[in-house]
């Protein structure tokens, strides 16, 4: 069997455009390759804030290319053209809301502008769609904050397993399905 993919998806009308360079989608694999120690390959994709276009691109990293994981960052705000958390409802059937509301928590330690972070998750079929915020320094910060939850999460989607380093990130799984 092929290695797993994940799919990463950056939300800018700006980086869609080449005004300036996408640092979200790297940021991510980025952290993702510091924390998996299982094989993996990204599948890295670049929209415009439309929520057509970021539904139909979600939609095919699930449906079509079959990432059990998806993963975007940008789009979160609440300026008008940020619709990211509206297009992951559109195509979820079920919404995972603990994702956005331990992110919001971490990063409020931080930053009080975390809560303009509308940052949801959700589930379709059995693939796990995660929002991140679009600032690169809040990428790490995020993903850590929900990591620890999201491979138990794709056992029981039943969607790849994913094993990370436990020097960088431990995970949490119940014994039953922890490895020996
Ligand atoms: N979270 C962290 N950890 N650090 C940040 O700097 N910026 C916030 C928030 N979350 C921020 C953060 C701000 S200013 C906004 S507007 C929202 O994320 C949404 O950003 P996005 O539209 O780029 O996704």
């Amino acid at each position: 069997m092929s290695e797993p993919a994940i799919g990463i998806v950056t939300v800018s009308d700006r980086a869609s455009r080449g005004v300036y360079r996408d640092l979200g989608g790297p940021a991510v694999v980025a952290e993702l390759t510091r924390m998996l120690c299982v094989p993996w390959r990204p599948e890295c994709r670049l929209v415009p804030d439309e929520q057509p276009l970021i539904e139909a691109v979600l939609r095919d990293l699930a449906d079509g290319v079959g990432c059990g994981l998806i993963i975007t960052t940008g789009g979160t705000g609440p300026a008008p053209r940020d619709v990211t958390p509206e297009a992951t409802v559109a195509v979820c059937d079920r919404m995972m809301p603990g994702f956005g509301e331990a992110m919001r928590a971490v990063s409020l330690r931080s930053v009080p502008t975390a809560s303009l972070s509308r940052q949801t998750a959700g589930i379709r079929g059995r693939s796990l769609i995660i929002n991140l915020p679009g600032k690169p320094a809040a990428i790490a910060e995020c993903l850590g904050a929900v990591f620890p939850a999201v491979p138990y999460c794709l056992d029981l989607i039943g969607g790849p397993r994913l094993e990370t380093d436990e020097a960088v990130i431990r995970v949490f799984r119940p014994k039953s399905l922890a490895s020996p």
